[in-house]
């Protein structure tokens, strides 16, 4: 060929082909659909396919395949469908072809999900919970952008290893660490205690650095065989409160207690009497605090020693109460179950 004559580019070929990753929708307000043009809205209307169509740039990042696992408004997630979540992803993870799972869910949950996955799906490879705060057909959603953005998090090979991520608002948050903490803002979710795991702008990753706590790889909790959850249940706390509901969970059946305390997870006197009887019944007490943040610690204004509770640390409630859940499973030992408690 004459140096003169013009050439046309060749197509480039990329190395390696774009990673593979499994997409599991669960539904949620990023696929919520208004109802006749007012604010109200129906979470979990469309497919996980119609969410995947609107941002066509997804294909830029990864080869998507879909499974749509559930279709709820996250306030019905359950422990069926993490029993469920968690064998699907731990099914695609298995796949060495299978680079990352990105799960679609709705916010008012997902810091349950996460962090029970987190303590349960034993694989270094990324997996990424996304949702949204305002509808699909809303002005300006978010869920597009946070969709491209946990793809784009997800197909990064810098993310293994870091435990289940949540990405929302151009946040990478640990799932453990992650919380709602508005009840319609785009920036609802924060961490209070360890911090952000990064940020993610348009699909560029910045992260910072990985969590100590133990998770996913480094878990000693397994579902293998497990039908069903030991029932958990959360009494708020409050001023006046009175013992029927802490005696009405132990009546229902529950296996494990955690009390939404005041302050430092303090329990007014009649609270403390019923709780303390039922620790002497065998049932796991957990004493979490409904401030929103800060550790609740050992025996300060409650002699946790004497009376065979459990002080949640760092875990919010509802954290709380995925991990006794799952503790429940290997011990009912006071003294064990704070040893889970100080691990993960
Ligand atoms: C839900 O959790 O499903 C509703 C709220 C949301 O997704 O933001």
């Amino acid at each position: 060929m004459s140096p003169a004559t013009p050439t046309r580019p060749e197509p480039v070929e990329r190395a390696t082909p774009l990673p593979r990753i499994r997409l599991l929708a669960t539904g949620g307000t990023i696929a919520g659909a208004q109802t006749g043009g007012s604010r109200s809205y129906q979470a979990g209307a469309f497919s996980i396919d119609a969410l995947i169509q609107a941002v066509p740039q997804l294909a830029t990042l990864a080869r998507l395949e879909v499974e749509q696992v559930a279709a709820l408004g996250s306030q019905d997630m359950n422990e069926a469908i993490w029993l469920k979540l968690a064998a699907r992803a731990e099914a695609a993870l298995a796949d060495p072809d299978i680079a990352a799972v990105v799960i679609t869910h709705g916010t008012d949950t997902m810091e349950e999900t996460g962090y029970f996955l987190n303590l349960t799906v034993h694989s270094p490879k990324p997996v990424v919970l996304v949702g949204a705060m305002r509808p699909a057909t809303e002005i300006s959603a978010d869920g597009p952008m946070n969709l491209y953005n946990a793809v784009a998090v997800a197909a990064s090979p810098d993310t293994r290893n870091r435990g289940v991520l949540v990405v929302a608002n151009d946040e990478i948050h640990f799932a453990r660490e992650v919380s709602k903490t508005n009840t319609t803002q785009v920036g609802t979710f924060k961490a209070s205690h360890r911090g952000l795991a990064g940020l993610v702008h348009a699909g560029r990753l910045h992260l910072y650095a990985p969590p100590v706590l133990r998770h996913t790889t480094a878990s000693e909790f397994s579902l293998a065989g497990l039908p069903a959850l030991p029932r958990v249940d959360i009494v708020y706390a409050h001023a006046g409160m009175g013992r029927e509901l802490i005696d009405a969970a132990v009546r229902a059946g529950a296996k494990g207690l955690v009390i939404a305390g005041v302050g430092d997870g303090n329990l007014n006197e009649a609270a403390l009497t019923a709780t303390a009887a039922a620790a002497r019944a065998g049932v796991a007490v957990v004493r979490s605090s409904r401030t929103g943040g800060g550790v609740v610690e050992r025996n300060i204004e409650v002699d946790d020693d004497a009376l065979g509770f459990i002080a949640s640390d760092e875990l919010n409630p509802q954290k709380a109460r995925v991990l006794l859940m799952l503790g429940l499973t290997r011990t009912a030992d006071p003294r064990a179950l704070q040893e889970l408690f100080f691990t993960y």
